[in-house]
């Protein structure tokens, strides 16, 4: 059946709809010559676009429960430098599908995911507050950062001003933001159980570990410069998440931060003008003994589909700057594939039980 065909039926009206080309030549056929003219190097973002825009009305076609398989296709199949990571059984599962497994075939790998039965998620909220419909969040969500690289591109900040507006005004990170908390709900409840008392989450975005950590017990303050996400985590609370909303504080401004037990900065770091600065400030909000939980990719991702991380901090590594404000390093862990980095700011001894200066081994 012709793509012509299948788009013409009925929404939600099948059982299993089986794409016989990969995914990659779907993607190039629609739109590669254009793109390449227009986009020049961003072209395999919008390839992506292309691919899931297909994806997106494959899935309405499905029933609740229906099944979809699509595959990509060999490596050897794609122009060189394409061998991108942006076609993996994310980009059809996070459509709100379940996964159900992926496997060998077609010389190339094949991924089957069934329709979600699921009453609502974080694309239905995302689509409530804004007024899209749901495909088109889906699709912005499923483009992910490129989403959020497209609109910066786009505004082109070149000055400290510029960029701190883009962060304060873009509402970019909430398709972004929200595609990450459906594709690492999973991972981040994990971490949002290792959490315990009060707890500040700076850089929150959509708050999806804010919201998570509430849950598992915490009582959370966040802070994030984005004025959209943070609208959009103040209506969710009281909207779609009314059992923890008296636990999570959407915070105005840095001034309004108290002194906590713990504090979350993930993915924040890379993109701030003066890291060693934002360090400093959440040490001092730091209870003696409190926890810090970092990610901060400084190097791994300088590339055209990350550049709102800034070069200039490439250098940088998450426990040279626990040293530098004089927090002990706990140790690393892994968060959805990066490096999560635990340090803890030390108890002084009380006064009292201080050793002296000088200490003498000597007998009387
Ligand atoms: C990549 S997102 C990470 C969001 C969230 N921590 C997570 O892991 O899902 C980066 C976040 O940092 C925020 N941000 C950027 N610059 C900031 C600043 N100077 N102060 C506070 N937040 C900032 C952005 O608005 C955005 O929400």
């Amino acid at each position: 059946m012709a793509w012509g065909e299948v788009a013409a039926l009925a929404d939600g009206s099948l059982d299993l709809l089986v794409v016989t080309t990969p995914l990659e030549v779907v993607g190039q056929c629609n739109r590669r010559e254009e793109l390449l003219a227009v986009f020049g190097r961003q072209v395999s973002g919008v390839i992506a676009d292309a691919v899931c825009s297909f994806l997106n009305d494959c899935y309405t076609k499905l029933r609740p429960g229906g099944v979809l398989v699509a595959y990509r296709g060999a490596e050897a199949a794609l122009p060189d430098g394409w061998s991108d990571e942006w076609l993996t059984l994310d980009w059809v599962t996070s459509n709100g599908a379940e996964p159900l497994c992926s496997l060998q075939g077609f010389n190339g790998e094949l991924v089957l995911a069934a329709r979600r039965t699921r009453e609502h998620d974080a694309y239905d909220e995302v689509a409530e507050f804004t007024g899209l419909s749901r495909s088109e969040v889906q699709r912005r969500c499923l483009l992910g950062n490129w989403w959020t690289a497209d609109r910066w591109y786009a505004a082109n900040p070149t000055n400290a001003a510029e960029r701190e507006a883009f962060y304060r005004t873009s509402d970019a990170y909430l398709f972004e933001l929200t595609h990450w908390e459906v594709v690492d709900a999973t991972e981040r409840r994990a971490l949002a159980g290792k959490l315990s008392g009060r707890m500040l989450e700076f850089g929150a975005g959509v708050g999806t570990l804010a919201i998570f950590s509430a849950e598992a017990g915490c009582d959370v303050d966040t802070y994030d410069i984005g004025e959209r996400t943070s609208a959009f985590l103040r209506w969710r609370l009281k909207r779609r998440h009314a059992d923890v909303a008296d636990r999570v504080h959407v915070l105005g401004g840095t001034e309004e931060l108290g002194v906590y037990d713990t504090i979350t900065c993930l993915h924040v770091l890379e993109h701030v003008e003066d890291p060693h600065a934002l360090m400093r400030m959440l040490y001092e909000h730091l209870m003696p003994g409190g926890k810090l939980w970092l990610v901060a990719p400084f190097r791994e991702e300088l590339t055209e589909k990350h550049p709102l991380h800034l070069a200039a901090h490439a250098q940088l590594t998450l426990d040279g700057l626990l040293a530098e404000v004089g927090a002990d390093l706990v140790g690393w862990d892994q968060l959805s594939g990066y490096d999560l980095c635990v340090g803890r700011r030390p108890v002084e001894a009380p006064a009292a039980t201080r050793l002296p200066e000088t200490l003498s081994l000597a007998r009387p």
